[in-house]
Parts: structure tokens; C-alpha cells; sequence
């Protein structure tokens, strides 16, 4: 059959069984999130175009090539949302957050639109659960980012994750790096791929940024003549510096593991000083599970006061896909109760299924089928114990529970049935 419609590319269904592992990880986060005193925020899913393309970057992929942007009928230039951070801090400002406290400490999750090239790992429609602390710049800040961060993942299974970590200065150091850059770049300009080319103009940093393997090879190959990357690390203020030494040190003293990675740039223009990424490499060319750093100058580029913010985001759709390989996190399943009727005892089985609702998860027939076919139901819907109402038990005041397990049955009165599936339940 030839269908007339199919899910836009990039996107996709999520059904039932799958939903089960999602809806389990969705609630092992809000546990953690709500321990850690995060509040959850919730902002439109799309945003005026501006918003996006100010904060962003102008240079960067997102804007450049993968916003999903278009006008609606009362002509106003909007966007898909790309990301989180943004709309966050555009309500901060909007709701005045800032008025009520110094510190804000929130949470969100939904899905995020990028109009990518679809390959594993990466959608065009993708789901991200985010936090983000606006109103300190204290690099304990940044340290319980990285700790909530890194918890979460330890929430869902994960051992033994070591997280990058890099400091991308500020923008002024960032330029006086992107001369460094460019001068060690001069001798294979000329050989690069066009976006870099393109990236070398306009923002050196981005170069880093390539996944093009000939440009990779170019600096493979000044490296070999004895030029070795310039770092940013070595290019920071020392005001920077001692920010990156501290968290460092509360990274040392909670014990979580972390390697310095001096080429991690990030693929949004707004950080400042902390970036950080954890990666599995099970999952090929798109291993980023999840990102973060500092934005310093975030809120501000929006109109608002001088507002420290650190922040991440995990990509929900590769963190279960590392969890189904890994066949780990699934839910542990309630057991389910079936209820069987008889000819005469339908409409008390109609009854009795929903007042049992109100506390197990019950099932039943829809279309009044023999009791034969009924309990084969029952069975292929994996049910642990089948409520037979049969007529004359049930004209006695009684109820016959069977076992799919063992095979059981036990006849218990109507009055005590309650009580007798709490404890075959529990
Ligand atoms: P990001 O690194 O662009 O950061 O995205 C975070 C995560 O979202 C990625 O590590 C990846 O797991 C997932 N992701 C991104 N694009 C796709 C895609 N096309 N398909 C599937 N998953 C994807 C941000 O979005 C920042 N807002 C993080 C942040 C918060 N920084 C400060 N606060």
C-alpha cells in the first residue's frame, strides 16, 4: 500500500514500547533535578527569528544552515526553536526573574529543531533536557553544572563518564587567539575546505570545528612540521585563568572525572570561559551526548543588565539510544490484571475494572468475546493474574483469581479481594 503520508524527514514516531524506557528516563531526571532544587521552565517552541540568529552566532551552523525559520500570516519572522538557552534567557529578561532573586536555577526539556543532514544520532526534530543557573559567576557555578550534568547520565546507568572540559576565555581573548589561529593556520589556508576557508574570515575559532577530514589532515600535518595548535588555554586573561584553576579543583575535590581537551569548541557562539561535552563513542560520528559551558555575555547581548548564566543540554534521543544498545533502563513493568467476564456478568466486570483502576493496571475486553479468547488475551498482553467473574461465583459474592505465572487459582470473596491483590501485587 502505497501510503499518502510519511513523517517529515529527519523526524519520527516514538510508540508505546519505546515511550517506556524515555518515560522512565524522564522521571529518574526530574528526580535528580528536583533533589538538586531546579525549578523546571517551560517556553514556546518557536521564538522570533532574531533571538536565535543574535545569540547563536551568526557565523555558526545553526544559524547559517539549519534554522527552521518562517513567517507566519501576520508577516513576523520566527524560527523552530534550535536550542533552549536562548528562550530561557529571553523569559528571564521578559518575566523579570532578575528582580526576584540574584540566582536562578531552572530546568527544561522538549523537543529542539535543526534542519540537519539526518544520519545516526541526528534528527531534525530531537528532544533536550536542559539546566541552566543564571545570576552567578562563581566557579562553584560551574562546578555544580558539571556535577548535575554528570549525575543525571549516573541516574540513567552511565559509569565511569569522564567529561571534556576546555576554557573558551572571553571574546576579547578569543580574537587575539583567532590572530594565533590564523597565523598558524597561513601556511594550508589555502587548502582548506571552503567553510573553513569561509570560518578563517569571519571566526577563526569555528575552524576547530571541522569534521572534514582533509582539514583535519592539514593540521595533522603542521603539527608533524613542528607547529604544534596554539591552545587556548594559553591564551587566557588571568582573570579567565583563575576561574578555569578553580573549577578545575571543585571538579578534583567532588571526584568527577574530566580530561582537558584544549581543541573543544562548541557549535554556539555564546560561551565564555567553562565548555564541556561528554561523548560515547558507540555512537559514531554524532557521540555528543550532551554540552554546556558559560555564557557570560548571553543575557546582556539581549538588552539585559551585565548576567553571568552556565548551562547544558542533553540530547535525550542519544542518551536512549545508548541505553537501548546497552538494553539497560527499562522500566521495572507493574504487574497487570486482567479482568474475564461472563455472558451475565459483563457489566459488573465493567464496574469492578474501573474501580480497580483507580489502583492497579487492569485490562479487560472491549468486545464481549468467549472466555476462551479472553484469556488468551490476557496472556498475550503479558498479564500476571486474571479476575475470573464467573456467574455463580460471582451471584455468591465471590471471585476466582488465576495465576498466569504458576497456573493457580484461588476463590476469595468479593469483600476481600482488594486486600488479596495488594499482596499478590506488591
Ligand atoms: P548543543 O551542544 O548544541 O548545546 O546540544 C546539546 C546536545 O543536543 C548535543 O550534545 C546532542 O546530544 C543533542 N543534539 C544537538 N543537535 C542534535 C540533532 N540534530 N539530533 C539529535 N541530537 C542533537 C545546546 O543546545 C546548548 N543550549 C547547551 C547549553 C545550555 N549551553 C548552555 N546551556
Amino acid at each position: 500500500m502505497a501510503l499518502k503520508h510519511q513523517a517529515p524527514l529527519g523526524t519520527r514516531d516514538l510508540l508505546p514500547a519505546e515511550l517506556a524506557r524515555w518515560q522512565w528516563a524522564e522521571s529518574q531526571a526530574r528526580g535528580v533535578l528536583e533533589r538538586y532544587g531546579y525549578g523546571e521552565i517551560r517556553t514556546p517552541i518557536f521564538e522570533d527569528y532574531e533571538l536565535f540568529a543574535r545569540t547563536s552566532g551568526e557565523s555558526s551552523d545553526v544559524v547559517t544552515k539549519e534554522m527552521y525559520r518562517f513567517t507566519d500570516l501576520g508577516d513576523r519572522d520566527l524560527a523552530l526553536r534550535p536550542e533552549g538557552t536562548a528562550s530561557v534567557a529571553r523569559a528571564y529578561l521578559e518575566r523579570g526573574l532578575g528582580g526576584q532573586a540574584r540566582i536562578h536555577r531552572l530546568w527544561y526539556m522538549g523537543p529542539m529543531f535543526r534542519y540537519s543532514r539526518p544520519q545516526k544520532g541526528r534528527f531534525r526534530q530531537f528532544h533536550q533536557i536542559g539546566a541552566e543557573i543564571i545570576g552567578s559567576s562563581a566557579p562553584g557555578a560551574d562546578v555544580e553544572m558539571i556535577a548535575l550534568f554528570v549525575d543525571l547520565f549516573e541516574a540513567w546507568g552511565f559509569s565511569n563518564l569522564t567529561v571534556a572540559v576546555n576554557s573558551v576565555g572571553t571574546p576579547g581573548t578569543r580574537r587575539e587567539y583567532g590572530e594565533r589561529l590564523r597565523e598558524w593556520l597561513a601556511p594550508v589556508a589555502s587548502d582548506l575546505g571552503g567553510d573553513s576557508l569561509q570560518r578563517l574570515i569571519s571566526n577563526p575559532l569555528r575552524v576547530l570545528d571541522t569534521k572534514d577530514p582533509r582539514d583535519l589532515e592539514l593540521f595533522d600535518k603542521l603539527v608533524r612540521g613542528g607547529a604544534p595548535m596554539p591552545r587556548m588555554l594559553d591564551s587566557l586573561d588571568s582573570e579567565s585563568r583563575e576561574h578555569w584553576e578553580q573549577v578545575l579543583g571543585g571538579l578534583d575535590a567532588l571526584g568527577i572525572a574530566h580530561r582537558t581537551d584544549p581543541g573543544l569548541v562548541r557549535g554556539l557562539d555564546y560561551y565564555t570561559r567553562t565548555a564541556f561535552e561528554v561523548h560515547d563513542p558507540s555512537l559514531g560520528a554524532q557521540s555528543a551526548l550532551g554540552g554546556g559551558g558559560r555564557y557570560d555575555g548571553l543575557i546582556e547581548a539581549l538588552g539585559g543588565p551585565p548576567t553571568p548564566g552556565v548551562g547544558f543540554s542533553i540530547g535525550l534521543d542519544r542518551t536512549m539510544m545508548v541505553l537501548e544498545q546497552r538494553a539497560a533502563g527499562g522500566p521495572a513493568v507493574p504487574g497487570t490484571i486482567f479482568v474475564a467476564a461472563m455472558e451475565g456478568t459483563r457489566a459488573a466486570a465493567a464496574q469492578l475494572t474501573r474501580e480497580l483502576r483507580r489502583e492497579f493496571r487492569v485490562d479487560c475486553d472491549l468486545e464481549s468475546r468467549a472466555i476462551g479468547a479472553q484469556l488468551k488475551l490476557a496472556d498475550r498482553a503479558g498479564a500476571t493474574l486474571v479476575l475470573l467473574l464467573g456467574e455463580e461465583e460471582w451471584a455468591r459474592g465471590e471471585v476466582v483469581i488465576k495465576s498466569l505465572r504458576d497456573g493457580g487459582q484461588k476463590v476469595v470473596p468479593r469483600a476481600m479481594l482488594l486486600e488479596a491483590l495488594r499482596e499478590r501485587l506488591k
